[in-house]
């Protein structure tokens, strides 16, 4: 099992232990990315990602090694503190040189473990948002591990062991899960976006290269007769009302 974390906080304390207490139990390799040793510079908003393909950001020679790590890794986790109720600046900026995911989603295959931790509170917040992000780019499922560490010297250990076991034997299962109807309704806008009468160049390429164009959703990624029908039938409004 191969793993990439992509660890968000500028020390190693809290957020480094509930990492390193979580790969206990991942049986396999890690890539560590610490992005404050990364010296990714702010996106500029220049939308060339978005528009043109994420080979013209300006800082792809930073973001390109990284998501090539997770497109050939089993496990992704992401980690972060909680900054003024929010993800680290380190890690947002991450997350913006990745917005052209949300167009042109790719991790359908992959599986994440988000760790979260804060003095007392934002947590869950956090950690939805980091869920939010990844099941934007697709990704199949989702665990968290959000701690309160507040006065404490010691980091309680029974979630991080939960969770993380879970992720592990979820893993080794091999098994994909069927996505929410939410994921389904993002495909499709994203889809029928790609086809429309006045597509951003990019998508277009995109989704009629990988061929995603002519599924209801990520073909590795089995879908039950309702939630097929589901996104036929959400397909064939977009595509009227998305011009
Ligand atoms: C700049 C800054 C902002 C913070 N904002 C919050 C916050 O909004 N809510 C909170 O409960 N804790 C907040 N904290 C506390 C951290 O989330 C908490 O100590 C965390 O476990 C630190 O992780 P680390 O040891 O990996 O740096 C903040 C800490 C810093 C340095």
């Amino acid at each position: 099992m191969k793993y990439v974390i992509i660890n968000g906080s500028p020390r190693r304390k809290n957020t480094w232990k509930v990492v390193k207490q979580a790969k206990e139990n991942l049986n396999g390799e890690f890539e560590e990315i610490h992005l404050r040793d990364e010296n990714i510079p702010l996106c500029v908003g220049c939308f060339n990602c978005i528009m043109e393909g994420e080979e013209k950001c300006p800082h792809y020679n930073k973001i390109h090694p990284i998501i090539e790590k997770i497109r050939h890794c089993d496990g992704i986790i992401i980690a972060s503190p909680v900054y003024a109720m929010n993800v680290t600046a380190l890690l947002k900026n991450f997350l913006d040189h990745t917005a052209y995911l949300y167009h042109r989603p790719e991790f359908f295959t992959k599986k994440a473990l988000v760790c979260v931790t804060t003095a007392g509170a934002g947590q869950k917040k956090v950690a939805n948002y980091i869920d939010e992000t990844l099941r934007h780019w697709g990704v199949n499922k989702i665990y968290k591990i959000s701690i309160a560490c507040g006065g404490k010297d010691t980091i309680e250990s029974s979630e991080i062991d939960k969770m993380s076991l879970k992720f592990f034997n979820d893993l080794k299962s091999g098994k994909l899960h069927s996505p929410k109807l939410n994921d389904i309704v993002f495909f499709n806008v994203w889809k029928a976006m790609a086809v429309s009468d006045n597509p951003i160049e990019a998508d277009k390429k995109y989704w009629n290269n990988t061929g995603l164009v002519n599924h209801d959703f990520s073909p590795e990624v089995k879908l039950n007769v309702f939630k097929k029908a589901f996104s036929k039938i959400l397909f064939f409004i977009l595509k009227r009302v998305i011009k």
